[in-house]
């Protein structure tokens, strides 16, 4: 038995390779094109280690997907491969389409093709499970109930866009060839290994270095947080109980205003580190222009997964938090190896010298 993972040197997919290995010996083919987001750098307490077969290549690649699948013969694929940062997709969509949409379709086909060869037990039992976003239900008012699976599409991003066409690509494959899907649709996640140019870890960086912590807009855009490994451990329940062609919401009970986060950020780097000058992190907060099209709010009724599937997230926002900023105090040199290069770059690119 064995699964293919891909984008598994990422953020999320990272967690998952880690938190699975960690607790069975089923090994991991983890296939990685190593774009900026990829970090092998996460999975350096796997090396060595048989059950983590890492291969260098491109969700795209039909020819590489059709040799591997052929070899190793996987009973599930898990697709986390994504372009995943909404401000990159706003100066760049392209690799979003790219990746998001044709990488998920020459996935599926590649899937199609192999399942279809499959006998009897190994035919039933495989899985495609295809992790995604709450953002493709678009933005939520103050007033309105959390987005539930039968909310309507309305992407309104680039990244929310293309990653709503992939799961629609997904439901499709299903409903039109059998293909045995799962789809998770989550909120913002947190924790270990997350790539500084999302909110929490860029500030928490930031905030180390003496420099703003920038707050689009107003700062009261409300995002639900969730500890990632909370994330790793819903997604090991639907590929395991799943109904066939089901999507899942997955989500943290936690919503929170961006401007709290920081807030709760900066107090606990202040009893935990505290700035050299007795001063708080928090008059590091910078107020900077919003995110063009920037959704107000998410947040996501879970209770299909707990009803269905008995799951709810172990952390609070309160421990999460703890832990993350706990993580990346003790955790310096991963830091300093991801803010080289392509990072700086894009650091200067979004907030220009200010940062
Ligand atoms: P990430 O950007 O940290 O990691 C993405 C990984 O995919 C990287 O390792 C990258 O190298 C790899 N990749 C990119 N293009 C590829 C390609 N064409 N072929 C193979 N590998 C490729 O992203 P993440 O935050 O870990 O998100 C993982 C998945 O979860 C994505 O599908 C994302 O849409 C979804 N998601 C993320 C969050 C979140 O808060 N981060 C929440 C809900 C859903
Ligand atoms: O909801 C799930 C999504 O969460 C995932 O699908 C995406 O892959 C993931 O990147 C995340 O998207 P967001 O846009 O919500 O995450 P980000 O960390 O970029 O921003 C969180 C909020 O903080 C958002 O309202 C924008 C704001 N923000 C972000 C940055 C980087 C700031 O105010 N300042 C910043 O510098």
């Amino acid at each position: 038995m064995t699964l293919l993972v891909t984008g598994g040197a990422g953020f999320i997919g990272g967690n998952f390779v880690l938190d699975w290995l960690a607790s069975a010996d089923e090994p991991v083919v983890n296939l990685d094109k190593l774009t900026y987001a990829g970090n092998l750098d996460s999975l350096r307490s796997l090396q060595g280690d048989a059950r983590h077969i890492f291969v260098q290549g491109d969700i795209g690649d039909r020819a590489l997907l059709g040799e591997l699948l052929a070899k190793y013969q996987p009973r599930a694929i898990i697709n986390f491969a994504a372009e995943s940062h909404v401000d990159r997709s706003i100066h760049g969509p392209g690799d979003f389409v790219q990746t998001n949409v044709v990488g998920t379709f020459n996935l599926l086909e590649a899937a199609r093709a192999y399942w279809s060869e499959l006998k009897d037990d190994a035919k039933r039992s495989f899985r495609f499970l295809h992790v995604s976003t709450d953002e493709v239900y678009g933005t939520l008012s103050e007033s309105d109930p959390p987005f539930a699976e039968t909310n309507r599409y309305e992407p309104n991003s680039p990244y929310s866009a293309s990653k709503a066409a992939s799961d629609h690509l997904v439901r499709a494959w299903h409903h039109t060839y059998g293909l045995p899907v799962l789809t998770t649709n989550c909120s913002n996640n947190y924790g270990p290994y997350h790539f500084p140019e999302k909110l929490i870890p860029l500030v928490l960086l930031n905030a180390l270095k003496g420099k703003p912590l920038p707050i689009y807009g107003d700062g009261q855009q409300i995002r639900d947080w969730l500890y990632v490994k909370d994330h790793c451990s819903a997604i090991r329940r639907v590929l395991e109980a799943g109904q066939l062609g089901e999507t899942y919401n997955v989500g943290g009970w936690n919503e929170k205003a961006n401007l709290d986060v920081v807030k709760t950020i900066c107090a606990l780097l202040d009893e935990l580190q505290p700035r050299a000058d007795g001063q708080s992190y928090a008059d590091q907060i910078t107020f900077v222009q919003d995110r063009p099209g920037h959704d107000r709010r998410y947040a996501i009724d879970a209770r299909k997964l707990e009803v269905d599937l008995g799951w709810r997230p172990a952390e609070t926002f309160d421990s999460g938090i703890r832990k993350t900023v706990a993580w990346y105090l003790a955790n310096q040199d991963w830091v300093e190896n991801v803010t080289s290069g392509a990072y700086r770059e894009w650091v200067a690119t979004q907030y220009g010298a200010k940062t």
